[in-house]
């Protein structure tokens, strides 16, 4: 039976980045979900009829949320749900799915990186037909849905078997439990040389894998030891728990501390990668080298016809405003376009969709290219190991050739987290007053050359959007960028990027934090943020 359920609007429900992310305990109240869900259904054209596809990343209320967006996915007539086994499927897995299966569209379970548990955050995000996260207009007319919203529809049916593979029904609807993880890996093997990363770990290669406990696991298990042949062992961390194990499945130098510890032992393994919480991030890391992943996106455009499924060239790229302009430079050389986006993957999908972009990234540790729609995590990782399979030659040799060649653009990124919310607004926009009297100012040596306020013009829909970050162009190449961080879910998250061109070689290897010292410190004063925030340094940095 479909039953309509009476319901009052929630305020709030705005999704942010990347989807609506709330603590577990918010998303837990009587009809919290459901109110979402239903926006979500609403503003979804031809959905009675809609194949959808559903998972998530395995965190707390992942399986008991999966149940109720069964029923009302039935109660809103919607025709066949493809679901990812005991509700699991990463985020890129998804819009993997949806392509391949010709889905209207996808929702996913997830509050990416950020912790899990009772205690920790859950968060649903909408992926429309192409694969990629719902547009900027998709995503306000839902909001606006939940603004207005008095009623759902929920089939009055119990428990459904998620863990079954094959179908079963739920009122008229069917549903399909499928294996999470067998059409990503034979996507993944399309685009790949796996024959060449078998032999590189027949020759004794040895790597490290963190799942970190989240959903790459079963991925990270059955392609890289199971199809690849690495060693059992290779992957760590590797069974999706509720709450990750109690820790933040986040792949960075903070969170990923034990996979650097062995990755810079003298012992240690050759190559190490991490991935998060629902598989769409990357971090990459050699025997004592740790990627930036502006670096990493600008060596595999560099080295991308190096690899079968890039091998007739690159279309274009695409970086956020405050990844690097390392890929810009081996995009001049290529002589093939870059664009510059505002933060968020969502923006890349019209490049992609239009064919303007082959590979694009963030330096939030997203890669991607244009065989989803989303950033991936394990794609990334398979492309530095066919890559590394293929020059015979270690990361951190990749990487000093790749400086050599084209310049190292030193980089650094400091998170100021949980601060006061209206102290961070307030910074940022005395700051956006501030940035013309900045222009002229010196910094050991170089001159802020201009300032201004990130706004994008996406050229294949004529769309504007404004607001997207405050930079500071300098001399040397260097560049100082502010934006509050659009994921937290607490306070505000203050994010300082920080880099300079280098191309002296003998300072190539120099350590970044040291390199870019004045600039830091530049950055510091201009905003005021010890004084605004408290803070007297960082929570983070990479
Ligand atoms: C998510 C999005 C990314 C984006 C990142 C930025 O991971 O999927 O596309 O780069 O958030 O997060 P921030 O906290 O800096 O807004
Ligand atoms: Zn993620």
């Amino acid at each position: 039976m479909i039953e309509t359920c009476r319901t009052q609007p929630f305020s709030g429900q705005r999704p942010g980045t990347s989807g609506l992310r709330k603590p577990v305990k918010t998303f837990m109240q009587p009809h919290y979900l459901e109110n979402f869900v239903q926006s979500v259904f609403d503003c979804v054209e031809d959905l009675a009829g809609a194949t959808l596809v559903l998972g998530g990343d395995g965190r707390y209320h992942n399986r008991e949320a999966i149940q109720t967006i069964l029923r009302m996915a039935a109660g809103n007539r919607v025709s066949r749900v493809l679901l990812g086994r005991g509700g699991l499927l990463s985020t890129p897995a998804v819009s993997s799915i949806i392509r391949h299966r010709g889905a209207t569209g996808g929702l996913i379970l997830s509050a990416s990186h950020n912790p899990g548990g009772p205690n920790g955050d859950f968060g649903i995000k909408y992926n429309s037909g192409n694969g990629g996260p719902a547009t900027e207009t998709l995503t306000e007319a839902i909001y606006t849905r939940s603004q207005e919203i008095d009623r759902y529809y929920i089939a009055t049916t119990n428990h459904v078997d998620i863990d079954v593979l094959g179908d079963t029904h739920l009122e008229a609807m069917k549903i399909t439990v499928l294996d999470p993880v067998a059409d990503y890996s034979e996507l993944m093997e399309s685009l790949f040389d796996f024959e060449r990363i078998r032999e590189l770990f027949r020759s004794g290669f040895r790597m490290r894998f963190d799942a970190m406990h989240a959903v790459t696991g079963p991925y990270a298990h059955a392609i890289l030891e199971d199809v690849l042949g690495a060693p059992e062992g290779t992957v760590i961390h590797g069974t999706p728990l509720a709450d990750f194990g109690g820790g933040h499945p986040d792949p960075n130098l903070t969170h990923a501390a034990e996979l650097v510890r062995q990755l810079n032992r003298p012992e240690g393994p050759d190559f190490g990668a991490a991935s998060d919480g629902d598989g769409d991030r990357n971090m990459i890391i050699g025997h004592g080298c740790f990627v930036t992943p502006s670096d990493s996106l600008a060596i595999m455009a560099a080295n991308a016809t190096r690899i079968p499924a890039y091998r007739e060239g690159l279309l274009g790229v695409a970086r956020s405003m405050p990844t690097s302009r390392a890929v810009d430079r081996v995009a001049a050389r290529l002589n093939i376009p870059c664009y510059e986006t505002p933060t968020g993957w969502k923006f890349f999908g019209n490049l992609l969709d239009a064919g303007r972009i082959t590979l694009c990234g963030e330096e939030s540790f997203g890669t991607g290219s244009n065989h989803v729609r989303e950033k991936d995590g394990l794609w990334a990782v398979l492309f530095w190991l066919n890559l590394l399979a293929v020059r015979g030659q270690s990361v951190a040799e990749i990487v000093a050739e790749h400086w050599q060649a084209y310049g190292r653009d030193v980089y650094t990124r400091h998170d100021y987290e949980d601060v006061d919310a209206d102290a961070a607004s307030r910074l940022m926009q005395d700051l956006r007053e501030n940035l013309p009297g900045l222009v002229g100012q010196t910094v050991g040596g170089s001159h802020v050359t201009a300032a201004d306020d990130f706004a994008y013009d996406d050229p294949i829909d004529g769309s504007r959007s404004e607001g997207q970050g405050l930079r500071l162009m300098l001399g040397d190449e260097a560049r100082i960028v502010y934006r509050l961080s659009g994921t937290g879910t607490q306070g505000a998250t203050l994010r300082v990027y920080i880099e300079r061109l280098e191309t002296r070689r003998s300072h190539l290897q120099a350590d970044a934090q040291t390199q870019l010292a004045d600039l830091i410190r530049f950055a510091g004063e201009v905003a005021g943020i010890a004084e605004r925030t408290g803070r007297q340094s960082p929570d983070v940095i990479t």
